[in-house]
């Protein structure tokens, strides 16, 4: 069924969710207290680099089913089902996440509402929180009038968001089953198209539907940091941490995806939802439980340190008087975002530590700039491997994997080449001449020879 629904916050995951909503024929309206970004919104413009998003966006907002606005009565006028879809960044010095922009979110919307209503939550916030919105949500309301807040978290991945958000692997859909509940009915309505497409819809309470995203995003954080321990363990003893997770990949119960060893993973979900998960768990009395995520968060902050170290190898030991190429700035690849990018920070560490950086990413240099102003950003691959030491490719973006390893070797000043997310073919490097270092992998370059 057809119905009308705003989308509060419109963020990565709140533009994509409002534009694909619209694609399922819904009447959304976007609302933001940003104007700038409502005006690229409104225009067609996505802020951020996400592939297929902007086509889905032009085609609605054209249709007349998608517009933006700022203003919280229009919204409250507009629908009754409200998606609330803000930022939980992490705290500055703390673990927890910050939910001011949550908070007021709900202190805006729920002192405007005047007929029943329904906010579904999107955001991934520490478990409890839903629980504490719809009390508060109730007691902005009018007494009289029924306000529920449901929680239906969001599980897509930057550089697929659309087709995640169209065609998810499940729905979750959590309520208060301790009160009378439209969500459930709702969601239905909403998602009919997805739930006839046979994707499963799990009906948890509030508290479940919060934990299965903390523990989803855990989970795969554990599998990176599994692999990634396990390629250390490989360099110590010569074996390949690539084949090993080919070979244990074959095994239905541990499959093979998310098992990627190389600089670890980074971006604006993974590091920020362990760490908040851990403090949250704290704060439950369950601490212990979690304290392996310490551990993962360790061995993945690790890697970063090792490829700095084995690029100082490379220099022959140290980085004054060096050039350091690295290709890649984005967390990963089909993305221009670089919050927490491991990439990123290891071409940080090098410049800090004397090296002349030069860096190239086919989408993420506009935003590297702005956090990290004073490395030297290339137009093009070739530029920023001229003259190099030694090359570091940080993110698998299908440019470098297909690089053709002789027409790289006339423009560097030493065929050294540190391959961080063992993505590239490592014999046809070594046979064009090269010096091949993966992650965990055999074909080590000694360097010194
Ligand atoms: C993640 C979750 O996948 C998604 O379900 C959730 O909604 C938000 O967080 P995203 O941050 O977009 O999505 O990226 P993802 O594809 O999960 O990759 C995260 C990081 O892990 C990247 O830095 C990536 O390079 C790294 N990674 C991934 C590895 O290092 N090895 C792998 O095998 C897989």
């Amino acid at each position: 069924m057809l119905m009308r629904m705003t989308v509060l916050g419109t963020g990565y995951l709140g533009a994509t969710h409002a534009a694909c909503m619209a694609e399922l024929g819904h009447d959304v309206l976007g609302v933001d207290v940003d104007p700038s970004k409502l005006s690229k919104l409104q225009a067609g413009d996505v802020p951020f680099y996400e592939p297929g998003l902007a086509e889905v966006l032009k085609r609605n907002i054209d249709a007349g089913h998608l517009r933006f606005t700022s203003s919280y009565e229009e919204a409250a006028e507009f629908a009754e089902v409200h998606f609330l879809a803000v930022g939980t960044p992490q705290k500055r010095g703390e673990y927890a996440a910050d939910l001011q922009y949550v908070d007021s979110v709900i202190e805006s919307i729920g002192r405007l509402i005047t007929r029943p209503t329904v906010i579904f939550g999107k955001s991934t916030v520490p478990v409890g929180t839903a629980e504490r919105l719809g009390r508060r949500a109730r007691e902005l309301a009018p007494a009289d009038v029924e306000v529920e807040v449901a929680w239906n978290p969001e599980f897509l991945r930057e550089g697929h968001a659309v087709e995640d958000t169209l065609r998810p692997d499940r729905l979750v859909i959590g309520i208060d089953k301790t009160r009378p509940s439209r969500a459930e009915e709702l969601a239905r309505q909403i998602y009919e198209d997805t739930i006839a497409s046979g994707t499963p819809f799990v009906l948890t309470n509030l508290a479940t539907a919060e934990l299965v995203k903390a523990s989803a995003n855990a989970f795969l954080a554990t599998k990176i940091s599994f692999i990634n321990a396990i390629a250390e363990v490989c360099e110590a003893a010569g074996g390949d941490v690539t084949e090993l997770a080919d070979a244990i990949g074959h095994d239905d119960r541990i499959g093979r995806k998310f098992l990627n060893a190389g600089i670890g993973f980074g971006g604006g979900c993974l590091p920020k939802d362990i760490r908040a998960f851990m403090a949250r768990a704290g704060e439950l009395g369950a601490d212990q439980a979690l304290t392996f995520l310490r551990e993962v968060d360790n061995i993945n902050m690790r890697r970063r340190t090792q490829v700095v170290e084995l690029a100082r190898q490379a220099c022959g030991g140290g980085f004054l008087g060096t050039r350091v190429a690295v290709l890649g700035a984005a967390f990963k690849p089909e993305s221009d975002d670089v919050r927490d990018s491991p990439a990123l920070n290891v071409a940080g560490q090098i410049q800090l530590q004397g090296a002349a950086v030069s860096v190239y990413d086919p989408k993420a240099i506009e935003n590297s700039r702005k956090l990290f102003p004073t490395l030297d950003y290339r137009t093009s691959l070739r530029e920023a491997c001229e003259g190099a030491d030694v090359v570091l490719v940080l993110t698998e973006w299908s440019e470098f994997r297909q690089l053709n390893p002789s027409e790289l070797a006339g423009l560097v000043r030493s065929r050294r080449i540190i391959d961080g997310r063992n993505c590239l073919d490592a014999t046809q490097w070594v046979e064009a001449g090269w010096r091949y270092r993966g992650l965990g992998r055999k074909m080590q370059a000694d360097w010194s020879v």
